[in-house]
C-alpha cells in the first residue's frame, strides 16, 4: 500500500498496479473533506478504500520491540497457529515460568506490587497459583476489575481453565449482577461492588487475599480501594500478629490476616509500593515482538470514517492475521460494526469475509464469549473496542491495530459550568495508551499499528492521565465512606482530591438529605446508600415510597441507570426518529416518556418472541439493549427494596405528579428556570442550558426543568427533561459565597419545602458555585 514507505516486507511494496492506484489518490484528494461519502454510496466507497487514502498516507515511525522478543522459547511460537489444550495454553504463559518463585514472594509478603506485559497471564493465573499454593486458608480471593464486563469474561475464562462452571469455584460479582456461591473461592469483581461489600464488612473478613487489578488505571474506586485496604491491613494484620509479613507466627486474635496483591500493565509500580511502605515490586518477563507503527499524514477529524477505510485498505491487502480497532465508545462502535458489516457484503466473492465482534464495557455477558475464539474459517475478526482491550483483556490472533487515539473519560465539570456533574467526554488518549494499543498488535508475532493521528499528535499527547480522583464527582464516594464512619477528607490516599470538588459533591448531598449542616450522615443518606444508584437517583426512589409511585420510580430509575442510552439520536435521524416515537411522548417530559417505552416493551415482551420484540424495538427506533438491562436492573432493585422492607408495587397508577415530584428531590441540584429569552438558568451552577432537541420537551416552555445530564458541545444542552412544576418563594438575591446566605432561602415544590437554608447559617463548606438561583421568572 502507497504511503507506507520503507517496509521491508513485499506486501507493502509498491506493485505496479498500486503505483496507478496512487497517481489516481491524488486526484481524489479535492473530495476527501466529504465525510459522508463512503457511507452514502457504499458502491463507490468501496473502491475508495483501496484507492482514496486521502490524506491519510502513514508515515512509518519507530519499532517497538521489547526486550522480551525473544524470550518465547521452543514452545511459545505458535499460540494461534496450532490449537494447544487448554492446560498447555497455560504453561506457555509467561508468567508460567515464574510460577515458584511467584509463590514464595507472595507467601512472604503481605503487599506485593506485580508488573507484566498485557496478556502475560496475571489476571487469569496468579489467583489459581494461589489457591492452589493454599495461600488462602479460609477465606476468598478478591480480583478487582475496573470493568464490569471484564470481571464477567475473566471469571468465565478461569472457570472453564479449571473445569467447572462459572459461580462455582470461581465466581463473579457486579453491579446488577452475580455468579458466586458457598463453594466459591475465586472471585473477580467490579472495584465498585468490593467497596459496596465494605459498608456490609469493613474489614472485608470474608478474604484473604485481594488482588487489585488494572491499578494503573487508577479509577476512583481504586483509589478508594487501596486507600481502606491499607486501613484493613493494620486492622487485620496487626490484630493477627501478622505484621512483619512472614509467616509462622500465632494469630493473635480471630481476624484472619489480608494480603494484598497490586497488578498493573505499565511500570508505574513505585507509586503503588511506596504508598504501602516499600512494598515488594515483582517483574514478569513480556513476551513482546516488534510492532511496526504508521502515522497518519494528515489528522483525521472524522475517526470513524478513517478507521473503515484502513480497515478496508487492510482486509484487501494484507495477509491473515486479526484486527483490533480502538474507539472511543459504544455508539462509534455500533456504528463502524455497521458500516463494516454494509461494506463487507460487497466484497468480492473471492475476498475472505469479515467476523465484526464489538467490546465494550457494557457489553453484556451473553455476547462477550464469541470474542476469544478463532475466526470462522477463512474469515478474519475484527474487533471493534474500547479502551477495555488496552490491557483489560487480551484478544489473541491480533496481528493490525487500528488506533483512533481517542476514548471516553469521565470528567467532573467544576463550577465554571456547573455542578457536580461527571460527563463522558471524547477525548484524546495519552501516550501511554497509544503504546499499549500498539503492543496489542505483537502479543505473537510481528504486528502493524496504524495510528489515525499523526506523528506531532502523539508527541503532544500528555504521558499519562491524571487518576479519576481528581477529576470525577466524589458524591457516592463520600457517602459511601460516611456510612463506614470515614471522612474522604481524612484518608489517606495516594493522590488527594481537590477540596473544590469535594465540597460541591457535600452540597449536593446536603440538598439531597443525606447529610445534615453539620455534615453528619443522616437516616436517610444511610438508606440512600443501601441502594446500587447514584446518590440523586436513590433519592428520588425513596421520595417515592412518601408520594405512592414506587412502582414508577423504579422503572424510570432502571433505565436511567442502564449502561446504553435507550434512543439513539443523531443529528441525520432525529427528525424521523421523533416522528416514529411520537406516540411514547408523554406531556411533562423525557420520564415519563421512558416510563411509556418500557410498559409498551414489557407488553411486547409479554405477547412477542424474542425476534418479535428485537423487530419491534428497531421499527420503533429503541435500544433493546437499555430495555433489557433496565429489566435486569429492576430485578435487583426491587431485591434491594424487599429487604429495606418496601413495598415495589406501590404505584399511582396513570397519575404523573406524584412521579415528577420523586423525581425532583433526586434531581434538585439539576434544575433550571426558564428566562425572558427562552433559555434555562441553573439553580446550581451559573449555566445557560437549552432543552436538548430530542427531547420531548424541546419544542415547550415550562417555568422550569429537571434534567438527567448535561451534553457540552457548541450549546450546553440538557438531556433526559421533565417539567419541573415548582414554585420559588422568599428567595433573596444571592450571597456571594452562595452557602451563606443573608436572609432565609426557601425552595418550594407544590406547596411542600425541600430546601430551606436559614440566615447565617454557615455550612462550613468549601463549594463557592452559585447555590441558589439567582434570578426570578419573567
Ligand atoms: O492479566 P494479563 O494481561 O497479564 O493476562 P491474562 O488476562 O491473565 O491473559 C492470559 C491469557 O489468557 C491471554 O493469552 C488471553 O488471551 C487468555 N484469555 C482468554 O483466552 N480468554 C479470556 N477470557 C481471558 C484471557
Ligand atoms: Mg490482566
Amino acid at each position: 500500500v502507497n504511503g507506507f514507505h520503507n517496509h521491508r516486507n513485499s506486501a507493502y511494496s509498491p506493485s505496479p498496479a498500486k503505483k496507478k492506484n496512487l497517481k489516481r489518490r491524488a486526484s481524489f484528494a479535492d473530495i476527501s473533506g466529504d465525510e459522508n461519502r463512503s457511507r452514502k454510496s457504499p458502491k463507490k466507497a468501496h473502491g475508495d478504500f483501496v484507492q482514496g487514502q486521502n490524506g491519510m498516507r502513514m508515515k512509518r515511525m519507530k519499532r517497538i520491540t521489547s526486550a522480551g522478543s525473544s524470550t518465547m522459547g521452543a514452545t511459545g511460537g505458535k499460540m494461534s497457529g496450532k490449537t494447544f489444550s487448554i492446560q498447555e495454553q497455560r504453561n506457555q504463559l509467561p508468567i508460567a515460568k515464574g510460577k515458584e518463585a511467584l509463590i514464595n514472594e507472595l507467601r512472604e509478603n503481605d503487599v506485593t506490587v506485580l508488573v507484566g506485559e498485557t496478556g502475560s497471564g496475571k489476571t487469569t493465573q496468579v489467583p489459581q497459583y494461589i489457591l492452589e499454593a493454599g495461600l488462602t486458608g479460609t477465606g476468598m480471593i478478591a480480583v478487582t476489575q475496573p470493568r464490569k464486563v471484564a470481571a464477567t469474561s475473566l471469571a468465565t475464562r478461569v472457570a472453564t481453565e479449571k473445569n467447572v462452571s462459572v459461580g462455582d469455584l470461581v465466581g463473579y460479582s457486579v453491579r446488577f449482577d452475580e455468579a458466586s456461591s458457598s463453594s466459591t473461592k475465586i472471585k473477580y469483581v467490579t472495584d465498585g461492588m468490593l467497596i459496596r461489600e465494605l459498608l456490609m464488612d469493613s474489614t472485608l473478613s470474608r478474604y484473604s487475599v485481594i488482588i487489585v487489578d488494572e491499578a494503573h488505571e487508577r479509577t476512583l474506586r481504586t483509589d478508594l480501594l487501596l486507600s481502606n485496604l491499607k486501613r484493613i491491613q493494620k486492622e487485620r494484620n496487626v490484630a493477627s500478629g501478622d505484621s512483619g509479613g512472614k509467616k509462622g507466627k500465632e494469630p493473635a486474635s480471630k481476624l484472619n490476616p489480608l494480603k494484598v496483591i497490586i497488578m498493573s500493565a505499565t511500570l508505574d509500580a513505585e507509586k503503588f509500593s511506596k504508598f504501602y511502605g516499600n512494598a515488594k515490586i515483582l517483574y514478569v518477563q513480556g513476551r513482546q515482538h516488534p510492532v511496526t507503527i504508521y502515522h497518519t499524514a494528515t489528522s483525521q477529524p472524522d475517526y470513524v470514517d478513517s478507521a473503515l477505510r484502513t480497515f478496508f485498505q487492510i482486509h484487501t491487502d494484507q495477509p491473515p492475521g486479526d484486527i483490533l480497532i480502538f474507539l472511543p465508545g459504544q455508539e462509534d462502535i455500533e456504528n463502524l460494526e455497521k458500516s463494516i458489516k454494509l461494506y463487507a457484503n460487497q466484497l468480492p466473492k473471492d475476498a475472505p469475509g469479515v467476523a465484526v465482534y464489538p467490546m465494550y464495557a457494557a457489553l453484556p455477558a451473553s455476547q462477550q464469549t464469541s470474542v476469544f475464539s478463532p475466526a470462522p474459517q477463512g474469515m478474519r475478526k475484527c474487533i471493534l473496542a474500547t479502551n477495555i482491550a488496552e490491557t483489560s483483556i487480551t484478544i489473541p490472533g491480533i496481528k493490525f491495530v487500528i488506533d483512533t487515539g481517542k476514548c471516553k473519560e469521565k470528567r467532573y465539570i467544576s463550577r465554571d459550568a456547573g455542578s457536580g456533574f461527571d460527563t463522558l467526554l471524547t477525548r484524546d488518549i495519552t501516550q501511554s495508551s497509544a503504546l499499549q494499543r500498539a503492543g496489542r498488535a505483537g502479543r505473537e508475532g510481528h504486528g502493524f499499528c496504524f495510528r489515525l493521528y499523526t506523528e506531532d499528535a502523539f508527541k503532544s499527547m500528555p504521558l499519562s492521565a491524571e487518576p479519576e480522583i481528581r477529576r470525577c464527582t466524589l458524591t457516592s464516594s463520600i457517602l459511601q465512606l460516611k456510612c463506614l464512619g470515614q471522612d474522604l477528607e481524612e484518608l489517606d490516599f495516594m493522590d488527594k482530591p481537590d477540596p473544590d470538588s469535594i465540597g460541591s459533591a457535600f452540597a449536593i448531598l446536603y440538598l439531597l438529605g443525606a447529610i445534615d449542616d453539620a455534615k453528619k450522615l443522616t437516616k436517610l443518606g444511610k438508606q440512600m446508600a443501601f441502594f446500587p444508584l447514584e446518590p440523586p437517583l436513590a433519592r428520588s426512589l425513596m421520595a417515592s415510597v412518601e408520594h405512592g409511585c414506587t412502582k414508577e420510580v423504579i422503572d424510570i430509575v432502571s433505565i436511567l441507570s442502564a449502561s446504553s442510552k435507550l434512543f439513539y439520536d443523531n443529528s441525520d435521524n432525529r427528525e424521523s426518529a421523533a416522528e416514529i416515537r411520537r406516540k411514547f411522548r408523554h406531556g411533562s417530559g423525557d420520564h415519563m416518556t421512558v416510563l411509556n417505552v418500557l410498559r409498551s416493551y414489557e407488553e411486547m415482551c409479554a405477547s412477542q418472541s424474542k425476534s418479535g420484540r428485537r423487530e419491534w424495538c428497531r421499527s420503533q427506533m429503541l435500544n433493546e439493549r437499555c430495555l433489557i438491562e433496565a429489566l435486569d436492573i429492576r430485578a435487583q432493585l426491587r431485591n434491594a427494596c424487599e429487604r429495606q422492607e418496601i413495598d415495589y408495587n406501590v404505584t399511582c397508577g396513570d397519575a404523573e405528579q406524584p412521579v415528577l415530584k420523586s423525581l425532583i428531590r433526586g434531581l434538585v441540584h439539576q434544575s433550571a428556570f426558564l428566562q425572558a429569552d427562552g433559555s434555562y438558568k441553573q439553580i446550581m451552577g451559573p449555566s445557560i442550558v437549552k432543552i436538548h432537541p430530542g427531547s420531548s420537551l424541546s419544542d415547550k416552555k415550562v417555568p422550569a426543568i429537571i434534567y438527567d445530564e448535561l451534553i457540552y458541545t457548541t450549546n450546553i444542552y440538557a438531556r433526559g427533561v421533565s417539567n419541573n412544576g415548582e414554585r420559588r418563594k422568599n428567595i433573596g438575591p444571592p450571597s456571594p459565597d452562595g452557602l451563606v446566605p443573608r436572609k432565609e432561602k426557601v425552595l418550594e415544590a407544590n406547596g411542600k419545602t425541600i430546601l430551606k437554608i436559614k440566615v447565617g447559617q454557615t455550612l462550613n463548606l468549601q463549594y463557592r458555585g452559585d447555590f441558589c438561583p439567582s434570578r426570578h421568572i419573567g
